[in-house]
């Protein structure tokens, strides 16, 4: 079994998951933080360096103000009965997104488990938060402008690791593996740039349903990928500088 430094997963089915046991979405949200905890867990315990969850999308706004309290107050409570596992198993947490926009209590909470966690070293826990791609695009473009407007910064230096380093994942290693939970073929507005040569892995389980069973597989299919990057099979076997006669 291949373990990717970095696993990205969009979860996604809490809604219906609920659904299908006749439950309020809420209770598809509650539970789908309880298979956060393990999965978290288990990806610390196989050695994942990087783990990085998509939990509230900068569209995610938009849905009823009822679902979205919940869900803010489900994420203070996973925060403060994360804190002591996180600091027990060595995991430092980060943010990506547009913390700002969260409730000043939720920002707050958060803002003091990173710092706390800070030293940490074992995984990097990401959570995903008001996060949208584009919005992670456009903000980083901005503060370039804003440095090669202020002359501290020349236009045609501007490359690849220069626009890497602006984004919210500066200093985090492109995702190797993406899991998509719930059967939905799409990206959703998560990682737009760092996605690039990520493999995929999409699965019919709602992220409620998604158990140490599930991950396994799916990192039992990404051990049977070949990631080319562009190159020929033979260059990346090697092959290429054996001798062709
Ligand atoms: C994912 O589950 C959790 C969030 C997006 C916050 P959904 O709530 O999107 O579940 P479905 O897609 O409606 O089943
Ligand atoms: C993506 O799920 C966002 C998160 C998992 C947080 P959505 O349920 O919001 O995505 P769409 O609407 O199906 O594309
Ligand atoms: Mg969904």
């Amino acid at each position: 079994m291949a373990i990717p430094r970095h696993l990205a997963i969009i979860m996604d089915g809490n809604g219906r998951w609920a659904e299908n046991h006749h439950l309020p979405r809420v209770s598809g949200h509650r539970r789908g933080v309880e298979t956060v905890q393990s999965i978290v867990r288990s990806c610390r315990e196989l050695g994942i360096g990087y783990l990085t969850l998509y939990a509230f999308s900068s569209e995610n706004w938009g849905r009823p103000e009822e679902e979205v309290g919940a869900l803010m107050g489900l994420l203070g409570q996973f925060l403060k009965s994360e804190m002591e596992t996180m600091l027990t198993r060595g995991i430092r947490l980060r943010v990506i997104g547009e913390i700002r926009r969260l409730p000043a209590p939720i920002g707050q909470v958060l803002e003091e488990a990173v710092a706390r966690t800070a030293e940490n070293d074992r995984m990097v826990l990401t959570l995903a938060l008001s996060y949208g791609a584009r919005n992670e695009l456009v903000r980083a473009a901005r503060a370039l402008a804003a440095r090669v407007a202020s002359g501290e910064l020349a236009a045609d230096s501007i490359d690849d690791e220069t626009f890497a380093s602006v984004l919210d994942t500066a200093e985090i290693p492109d995702p190797d593996l993406l899991i998509r939970t719930s059967g939905e073929m799409r990206i959703s507005n998560f990682l737009l740039w760092q996605l690039a040569y990520t493999e995929l892995y999409f699965t019919e389980t709602l992220w409620p349903d998604f158990d140490d069973e599930q991950l396994q597989l799916a990192l039992k299919e990404y051990g049977r990928r070949q990631r080319r990057f562009g190159l020929t099979a033979a260059q990346i076997h090697g092959k290429d500088r054996e001798d062709p006669h």
